[in-house]
């Protein structure tokens, strides 16, 4: 008993588009708003860049059948820990894909540590895209946060933006009611997702940062929007954004 309906099917590829897909993935407890936590959904994106590698943002708790059907899509290349709390399987990843990179996000490798979670990283994300993926990704730290910064990434061929925490967006029908209140109270809750509030608190009196960010993922026009924890934006992008970013403005 989980307390949170899943993405049922788990760790299969769902199309998004040309070369991109996610896989939803089981629930992981995290921390919410004032001291309590929630059980999460998690869900990764897999990207195919032009040389044919693979490259895996927030990877999730893998399974054999997810390893073969990412086998089919080509080698994986890249294993991206978009900021210091979405790494906890990247170990896994690295153990079946020993070639693969494994990219560390501000802070993850302390976290790690400081959890007790054995993950050997080999690069660091920088602030723009490495030659590795520029010509399929762009990228951008999301700055501002005392505690959390966030690499974000858009999919350049599929107009798509992937977000790991700085949307989270509960739907009402897949948490207990319980937790209704607790996912409105962090602002997490669909239809008004957005960042959690301990995560927004965190940006307090830097915000001029977080909006100059923001305004560089505008002017991505995203189309689309991947998040890592409840309903994606499949349509009404840039609307959606500037909803769930209005704190930064
Ligand atoms: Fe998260």
């Amino acid at each position: 008993m989980t307390g949170i309906e899943l993405y049922e099917p788990l760790n299969q590829l769902k199309p998004i588009a040309a070369d991109i897909w996610i896989a939803d993935g089981p629930v992981v407890r995290m921390a919410a708003a004032f001291g309590t936590s929630m059980p999460f959904p998690t869900r990764m994106t897999i990207v195919r860049l032009r040389d044919g590698g693979l490259w895996c943002h927030s990877p999730i708790a893998p399974d054999e059948g997810l390893f073969a059907a990412i086998d089919a899509l080509g080698p994986v290349r890249h294993l991206v820990s978009p900021n210091l709390l979405h790494y906890a399987s990247i170990g896994a990843w690295k153990r079946r894909y020993p070639a693969a990179v494994a990219w560390a996000a501000p802070g993850v490798r302390q976290r790690a540590a400081s959890q007790k979670i054995e993950v050997a990283f080999d690069a660091d994300l920088a602030d723009v895209a490495p030659p590795a993926w520029a010509a399929d990704l762009d990228q951008l730290r999301f700055r501002g946060s005392r505690v959390i910064e966030e690499f974000v990434f858009f999919h350049r061929a599929s107009a798509t933006l992937v977000l790991a925490d700085l949307i989270e967006n509960f739907e009402r029908g897949k948490i207990s009611r319980g937790m209704h209140w607790l996912a409105r109270l962090g602002g997490v809750l669909d239809p008004d997702g957005k960042a959690p509030l301990d995560m927004r608190m965190t940006f307090l009196g830097r915000k001029r940062l977080a909006r100059a960010c923001f305004a560089g993922i505008m002017a991505w026009r995203p189309q689309r929007v991947i998040l890592a924890h409840g309903r994606c934006y499949k349509e009404n992008a840039e609307a959606e954004l500037r909803r769930a970013f209005r704190w930064v403005l």
